[in-house]
């Protein structure tokens, strides 16, 4: 979807609507210009009508009293509670009526006593605006090809910039949520490395990819245990981003399991197509890696993802393997749908080890216990570092993807203690399903300054998910935005 922004008077726009904000006890929108009073009259109606109720859109047809065919309303709720999370939701509602309208485009005001900073409301404005018209339907014959332009009306001298900002993130958000809504026929380990690749065609972004049988020489062994029992090959697929010499390097990593069965400890089939979004995490790294490297931010970035295809089989890990992960650390398996764990230890042993980073970020739809304690709209995250955290919680602040913070320290470290081996792939029982997964994987990271964000609630639009109007059906791109953030503002 086209977006681009203007410095122009709304009233004499040619246009087929005209978009207006307004709040709860105005009259007319804000910044309503004078008009012939016939129009406003007919204006102020369709105000008093909907009461400027969060979401509620009016339509006024203008007669031809000004060159836009049509005046639209949409309201924004009391003043004092407008967000750039309501004006996103706002813009995702307006741009949908436009669409099933079958207009080709539509203009939208944000006049210069706009309650929120011009910035900010024109981010969410286009992330709301074009995030909300996405539907996956590549595999459908009647596909939606026509999608509405929209024109912001501003006047401030840095709005072409702002949207174009913001339509490079909202263009990861997309890609990702493309990548994860692949079923799992059509997106092998080899597949999602093979489409990955594709990105480093704009030069700034190298992508590597290491495969089944390297990863076995160099000691993947956890990539390697869950990858065996499929004939689809697993692999690493490295992301390497260079924006600025001689600094530290930040490190994500994220869960690309294309299919989760369960493997021989095999999941009830309810839901089960559900884990083709097992691969969330992986493809919100990827789609961050794309933005960084089109924004050109002036950082060091890695990204890291494990790919497997987690099945049953003849050739499958067990429930009782010992396993040697990346760095030598023993792992006894009691439970092979406990998968995520292993392969991310491995990535992000490999990545501290190899680069060194200032700090690593990872990103998995890890486990059920996490939408149990949190529901579907908010990720757990566990962290050994409490600046990140801060910056973690200022970014979600900023982009709406929530997110709250879990507890870990040695009592959950040694809920994964293994009689067997040095730990054991889950704790005792369902307790503290989050954390114990978490603990796992901070047996690979020690002390480097590290945040886990476990995405099953959040992936995709599941049950209990909350109804937004720019997270359509299917996978959302969780993440992609609160991280972009994060990294801008360092
Ligand atoms: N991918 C799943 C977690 C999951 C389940 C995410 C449902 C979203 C929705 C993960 O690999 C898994 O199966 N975890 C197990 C861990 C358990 C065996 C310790 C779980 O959560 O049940
Ligand atoms: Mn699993
Ligand atoms: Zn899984």
């Amino acid at each position: 979807m086209f977006v681009k922004a203007e410095k122009s008077e709304p009233v004499k726009k040619k246009t087929k609507s005209l978009c207006y904000f307004v709040t709860e006890k105005l009259d007319l929108p804000i910044g309503f210009p004078k008009l012939e009073e016939k129009l406003t009259n007919s204006v102020k109606k369709a105000v008093l009508e909907t009461r400027a109720k969060l979401g509620s859109i009016s339509i006024i047809h203008t007669l031809g009293i000004i060159p836009a065919d049509r005046i639209i309303v949409v309201g924004l709720g009391p003043r004092h509670k407008i967000t750039h999370e309501s004006l996103r939701s706002a813009a995702g509602k307006l741009s949908k009526k436009i669409s099933e309208m079958g207009l080709e485009e539509y203009s939208l005001v944000i006049p210069n006593n706009f309650p929120i900073n011009s910035k900010t409301a024109i981010n969410a404005i286009v992330e709301g605006a074009r995030l909300s018209l996405y539907s996956f339907d590549r595999y459908k014959k009647d596909r939606k090809t026509k999608f509405p332009s929209l024109t912001i009306i501003s006047s401030d001298v840095n709005a072409s910039k702002i949207v174009s900002k913001a339509i490079t993130i909202s263009d990861a958000v997309l890609f990702t949520r493309n990548l994860a809504n692949l079923p799992p026929n059509e997106c092998s380990p080899l597949q999602l490395a093979g489409i990955t690749k594709s990105l480093s065609a704009n030069k700034k972004l190298k992508v590597t990819v290491l495969s089944k049988s390297e990863l076995r020489q160099k000691g993947f062994g956890g990539i390697s245990a869950v990858g065996q029992g499929s004939k689809n090959e697993p692999k690493l697929i490295l992301l390497e981003y260079n924006g600025k010499k001689q600094s530290k390097t930040t490190i994500l990593v994220g869960k690309a399991v294309t299919f989760d069965t369960g493997g021989i400890s095999l999941k009830p089939a309810d839901k089960m197509d559900e884990m083709k979004f097992d691969k969330c995490g992986g493809c919100t790294v990827i789609g961050i890696m794309k933005a960084v490297s089109e924004l050109n931010l002036p950082i060091n970035l890695v990204g890291i993802v494990p790919s497997v295809e987690n099945m049953p089989g003849g050739e499958s890990y067990r429930p009782g393997d010992i396993i040697k992960l990346y760095g030598g650390k023993t792992a006894e398996i009691l439970n092979t749908d406990a998968e995520g764990r292993l392969i991310l230890f491995d990535a992000l042993a490999y990545g501290i080890k190899t680069y060194k980073p200032k700090e690593v970020l990872d990103f998995a739809t890890l486990t059920g216990a996490c939408i149990v304690a949190l529901g579907a709209n908010v990720a757990g995250l566990v962290s050994n570092n409490k600046k990140i955290v801060e910056r973690i919680n200022k970014s979600s602040q900023n982009t709406g993807e929530q997110v709250w913070q879990l507890p870990i320290d040695d009592d959950y470290m040694d809920m994964i203690k293994s009689d067997y081996a040095d730990i054991r792939n889950t704790g005792p029982g369902r307790v503290a399903g989050t954390i114990t997964a978490a603990a796992f994987l901070a047996n690979a990271v020690g002390n480097t300054p590290w945040a886990h964000f476990d995405i099953a609630g959040t992936a995709w639009v599941q049950t209990g998910t909350k109804e937004k109007s720019y997270n359509p059906k299917g996978a959302t791109g969780y993440g992609v935005r609160l991280i972009l953030d994060y990294l801008s503002n360092p």
